[in-house]
C-alpha cells in the first residue's frame, strides 16, 4: 500500500447517499472492492443498492436488488464488470468466503461487502472502507456520517469527485 487516505462526509438524506453511489459507480472497474461497515440500519444496503441500480440503468438491465441477508451473496451481470453484493452477517464459517467465490471475485469483479469484519485474514488491502454512522440530531433523523479510508492513489480522487455538492 502507498499512502493512506481518510475523509469524513455528512449525508443529510438517503438521496445524498444515492447520489454519491451513482457518481462513484461511474469510476469503478474490475478488482475494486468496497467494504461497508456500520451497525444494523446504518445504510450499507441502501448505498450498495443505489450503486448497483446505477450500473443496471447504464447496462439496460434493471432487475430487483434484494438484500443478500440470507443468500450471503447476490451477483449482477452489468458493465463494466460483474458486481458481487455480499452480506457476511450470517456467515457460519470463514471457509464459506472462499467457497462462495468471493475471494476470486475480489480480483475479477466489483465487490460490495457488508459486515466485512467477518473477512478476517481475507480482508483485501486495496479496498475502500466506508464506515457508516447514524448521526442523532433532534431535527434530522436521517443523517449519516460516512468515514472513508483506503489507499490514496487508488481511492482519494474517485471518492472526492463523487461527493454530492
Ligand atoms: N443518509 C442516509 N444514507 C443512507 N441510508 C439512510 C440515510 N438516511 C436514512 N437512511 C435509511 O436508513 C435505512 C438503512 O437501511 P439499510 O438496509 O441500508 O441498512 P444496513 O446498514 O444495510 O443494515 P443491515 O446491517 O441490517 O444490513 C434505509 O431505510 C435508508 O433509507
Ligand atoms: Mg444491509
Amino acid at each position: 500500500m502507498s499512502q493512506a487516505f481518510s475523509h469524513q462526509a455528512l449525508f443529510p438524506s438517503p438521496d445524498h447517499t444515492r447520489k454519491f453511489a451513482e457518481n462513484l459507480s461511474a469510476s469503478l472497474h474490475s478488482g475494486d472492492v468496497i467494504l461497508l461497515e456500520g451497525g444494523i440500519g446504518a445504510g450499507k444496503t441502501h448505498f450498495a443498492r443505489s450503486l448497483i441500480q446505477a450500473l443496471q440503468a447504464k447496462s439496460g438491465r434493471v432487475e430487483d436488488v434484494p438484500s443478500p441477508t440470507f443468500t450471503l451473496v447476490q451477483t449482477y451481470d452489468v458493465e463494466p464488470s460483474e458486481v458481487w453484493h455480499a452480506d457476511l452477517y450470517r456467515l457460519s464459517h470463514p471457509d464459506e468466503i472462499e467457497e462462495l467465490g468471493l475471494t476470486q471475485a475480489f480480483d475479477d469483479g466489483i465487490c460490495l461487502v457488508e459486515w466485512p469484519d467477518r473477512l478476517g485474514d481475507l480482508w483485501p488491502e486495496n479496498a475502500l472502507l466506508m464506515s457508516f454512522e447514524i448521526e442523532e440530531t433532534s431535527d434530522h433523523q436521517d443523517q449519516r456520517v460516512i468515514t472513508y479510508s483506503g489507499d490514496k492513489d487508488l481511492w482519494q480522487r474517485r471518492v472526492l469527485d463523487a461527493l454530492p455538492s
